[in-house]
């Protein structure tokens, strides 16, 4: 027999207790955080037809799918992202779903990869998405639920930021530029590449796509603004995309999370289907890379053959913000007490371990039972190790009393049971 390897293939993770422990206070606080701000849960399978998934070549995310094909042929890929699945979805019941519809799913997603901090080959991504609707309380909602969510998971507001553009906002300034409709996909894409490849790479993609020099340097130009005042003064006081922006601040004031807003200019997105306001959330030291990003989908439904119908949402990864939390919170994460470690000295005080173990748990304590006796000071220290809130060790001294001693492990202090 050959030997197989103990590592989980190349980017693929493993979740061990240790690591669930973190995985749960993400996924609590996401769940916590989308059911408050009233979105309905869905889920759909993680293998997806590559047609549906497959768009536009130089997109990267088309470049990253895992794709096979099965038994009979056909060509099949998994999910790297949920997006298309959801448009998909809706699409298939458009005219039954009362619109607006607000949703979320924790998925997982696979995306072959370059692998650097932050980024595996698999990953679980909360979704929130808000489809049948133009109103820019959308926007407001979704990023109102991903603060409590942060919040939630106990990042504190100085930690991070979000920031905001708007793609409809970069498209009014590049037509004023002379550059044409036709070629702003192209452009979005190149100018998303900033920081991952150098000025010139992205200088000679929009000559590819047919910038000329004075056209390429005005799209740089663009890049430099660094205000939303600035940028208003470039588009124009009848900027719809403006108003659109001014009004997302004064909602995120009005939601309690206005400070967590920065306009960025330089915030575009890889995915060639937004198409009004985008955003990404970063760390304030821009350690890591975005902990989640999303934005406005407006045509993504007429792109699969769906009714058009506007959209937006966002994609919130579980890998950065775990990275984050743990820089943040220390590499052992905080945990609750809770629940019964229950022992005892010899199998004479089984049965009593045993049924007091019954008796908590149909109270809805959780009991950890040892599965043989032990001596005091191991059942002690195992329990010390352990997340529960109370310790009780049975001995020949407590059957005789009828009463058990509960150990509070963080207290130390002892309250009677009786058995
Ligand atoms: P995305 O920016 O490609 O957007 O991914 C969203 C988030 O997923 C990222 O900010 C990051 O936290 C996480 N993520 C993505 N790729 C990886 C990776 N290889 N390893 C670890 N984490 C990763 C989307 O996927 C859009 N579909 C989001 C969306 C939903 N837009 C509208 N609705």
């Amino acid at each position: 027999m050959s030997t197989v390897t103990f590592e989980a293939p190349r980017g693929m993770r493993d979740f061990y207790p240790e690591d669930m422990v973190w995985r749960n206070r993400i996924f609590d606080a996401w769940r916590a955080a989308a059911e408050r701000a009233g979105f309905r849960n869905y889920d759909a399978c993680v293998v997806e037809s590559l047609e549906l998934l497959q768009r536009k070549s130089g997109e990267e995310v088309s470049e990253q799918i895992y794709a096979f094909e099965d038994k009979s042929g056909r060509k099949l890929a998994l999910r790297p992202e949920m997006t298309p699945t959801l448009a998909r979805m809706v699409a298939a019941r458009q005219t039954r779903l009362p619109f607006p519809i607000k949703w979320y799913t924790i998925a997982q997603c696979f995306r072959y990869e370059r692998m650097t901090r932050g980024r595996k080959r698999e990953h679980y991504q909360l979704n929130m998405d808000i489809i049948g609707s133009e109103e820019v309380l959308c926007e407001a909602e979704i990023l109102g639920a991903a603060v409590a969510a942060m919040r939630a998971m106990g990042l504190g507001d100085e930690a991070w930021r979000i920031h905001v553009s708007s793609r409809a906002l970069l498209g009014e300034l590049l037509a004023k530029s002379g550059i044409p409709e036709a070629q702003h996909p192209a452009v979005f894409i190149a100018l998303d590449k900033r920081g991952k490849i150098s000025d010139e790479e992205i200088a000679a993609l929009l000559r590819v796509e047919g910038l000329d020099d004075a056209a390429v340097a005005k799209t740089f130009e663009l890049l430099s603004v660094t205000t939303l005042d600035e940028a208003a003064a470039l588009a124009g006081a009848d900027s719809p995309a403006i108003a659109n922006l001014r009004d997302l601040f004064a909602l995120a004031e009005q939601m309690g999370y206005g400070p967590l807003l920065t306009f960025d200019i330089a915030v575009i997105r890889g995915l060639s289907y937004y198409t009004g306001i985008v955003f990404e959330a970063f760390d304030v030291q821009r350690k890591f890379r975005a902990i989640f990003g999303g934005g406005r989908y407006d045509s993504l439904l007429a792109l699969v053959g769906g009714q058009p119908t506007p959209a937006v949402g966002m994609g919130f990864g579980d890998v950065v913000v775990g990275e984050v939390l743990r820089e943040a919170l220390g590499e052992t994460c905080p945990v609750t007490r809770h629940g019964y470690a229950i022992g005892y000295m010899a199998a004479e005080q089984r049965g009593a371990a045993v049924a007091l173990a019954a008796r908590l748990r149909a109270e809805g304590h959780a009991v950890d039972l040892a599965l043989l006796p032990q001596k005091p000071k191991h059942f002690f220290s195992k329990a010390g190790a352990s997340a529960a809130k109370f310790a009780v060790f049975l001995g020949p001294d407590d059957l005789a009393a009828g009463t058990a001693q509960a150990k509070d492990l963080e207290t130390r202090e002892i309250t009677p049971l009786p058995l």
